[in-house]
């Protein structure tokens, strides 16, 4: 038993890498320094061959198939920046008898049920803990710790350049572009960073957690997002005042007729919230479970070693032949996501007519100055499914701390507000 078990930690792991730009270079540093793993890169694939490179020449091809048929290379490590390729990398890797760890959010999230249908046809395994939060490894506490029931509600910030610009909006008082400009000087933000500002990352990222999380698998585009390119100084002025900050919050939450209410949108958070706490560039992920209350994660969510050390465990957990086993998704009955529930959101806008009024169940404060307009109501959150005004022609939607109202509750609260309102 003890031989076995002694075998199996020194189990050899011959890796077959592909990318070695911000990760995969990073990877191959971090593997030097950790030699008690017991793995070695034998090849890298990368897509330019005329780049000078920081390892020795020879490690390097430009042709995949070196890996994937190489029989020694028992590992593939995919941490390329193009989805498609990757995808392809990635299931001929696991057909081929190897398995796989990925970084890549993006291709995982738009090819959630074939990468599960792959693992289950091949018995191999695809560890991904550095798609979502990089550094914090809350793929495989929410694997492993959290039963579904048990499980009540996830937050997290879960993009570090929208971070970042959200911060130094706050204190430094710059606006959005400003912000911008010098998250991409200081490298926290890509030059394109469409990705980042309007939500896809943070989305892709919500979509992997999800499917650890409560086994709900859903495509990204099916679950109402937003990033934060319409969010401005002005609101940050009224966060201020209201003694909120402004993040964008990816949140997953348990309703009362058992269904799972989830959205990535931005949102006023008071200051002694936890993810209050997450500043610049950091991600934080808060859990609340029945019994234990809440659990606070907090840490690096992207960056060369950060990201690779994330890689590196998942490198470390296949000398024991670790695998995801979704149990949510395969031993419990899966939650429906809802949309029969509301929100509380603050809504600001340049003119009236972009706003559809009568679709709120109730507006609780409004102001109108010249320049900007702003509402705080409540709205069936179906609304934001089917229609886009609230994304479009400058509007800008941001949650309310406590934004979700259930269906039973509505009513309930309808009334309080039409008696407060003298009606
Ligand atoms: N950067 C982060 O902090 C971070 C954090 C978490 C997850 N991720 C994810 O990790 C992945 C890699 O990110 P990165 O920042 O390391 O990207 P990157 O710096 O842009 O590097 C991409 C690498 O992939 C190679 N490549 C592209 N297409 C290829 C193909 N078809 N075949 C083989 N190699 C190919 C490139 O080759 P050349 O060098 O020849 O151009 C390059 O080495 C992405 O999916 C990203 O979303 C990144």
């Amino acid at each position: 038993m003890g031989k076995s078990i002694n075998n199996n930690y020194h189990k050899k792991l011959v890796i077959g890498l592909f990318g070695f730009g911000v990760v995969g270079e990073g990877l191959y540093k971090a593997l030097q320094q950790t030699s008690s793993l017991n793995a070695t890169i034998k090849k890298v694939c990368i897509k330019h061959p005329g780049k000078k490179r920081n390892a020795p020449e020879e490690l390097f091809t430009t042709d995949k198939d070196v890996l994937l048929n190489d029989e020694e290379i028992n590992v593939i490590v995919e941490v390329i920046n193009e989805s498609e390729p990757a995808f392809e990398i990635v299931s001929t890797a696991l057909l081929n008898g190897k398995h796989v760890v990925s970084a890549s959010k993006k291709m995982i999230a738009e090819h959630l049920p074939q990468l599960l249908q792959l693992q289950k046809k091949t018995g191999k395994s695809f560890l991904c803990e550095a798609a979502a939060c990089a550094s914090i490894p809350v793929i495989r506490n929410l694997e492993e710790y959290y039963d579904n029931d048990l499980l009540h509600s996830l937050k997290a910030i879960v993009n570090g350049s929208t971070n970042f610009i959200l911060t130094k909006m706050f204190e430094e008082d710059l606006d959005f572009k400003d912000a911008l400009l010098l998250a991409q000087q200081l490298g926290f933000a890509e030059s394109d960073p469409s990705l980042d500002v309007d939500g896809w990352d943070a989305i892709n990222k919500w979509i992997i957690l999800l499917a650890h999380a409560y086994g709900i698998v859903e495509y990204p585009t099916n679950v109402v997002f937003n990033g934060i390119q319409n969010i401005q100084l002005s609101d940050a002025v009224v966060a201020k005042e209201k003694h909120y900050d402004i993040k964008l919050v990816a949140q997953a939450k348990k309703l009362l007729n058992g269904k799972v209410a989830a959205f990535v949108l931005p949102q006023f958070v008071k200051h002694d919230e936890p993810l209050s706490f997450v500043k610049n560039e950091y991600n934080g992920v808060v859990i609340e479970s029945s019994f234990a209350d809440k659990q606070f994660f907090y840490g690096k969510g992207a960056g060369s070693f950060p990201t690779a050390s994330a890689v590196l465990s998942d490198i470390g957990a296949l000398r024991y032949n670790y695998h995801y086993e979704y149990k949510k998704l395969y031993h419990h009955i899966v939650p429906e996501l809802a949309t029969d529930f509301y929100i509380k959101a603050y809504v600001s806008f340049d003119d009236w007519k972009f706003i559809p009024k009568e679709k709120f169940e109730w507006i609780e404060e409004w102001h109108a100055e010249e320049e900007r307009k702003y509402l705080i109501g409540v709205i069936a959150f179906s609304e934001l499914k089917i229609n886009n005004w609230w994304k479009e022609n400058n509007t800008s939607l941001i949650l309310s701390p406590e934004p979700i109202i259930e269906d039973v509750e509505i009513r309930k609260l309808k009334k309080k507000s039409l008696e407060l309102a003298g009606v």
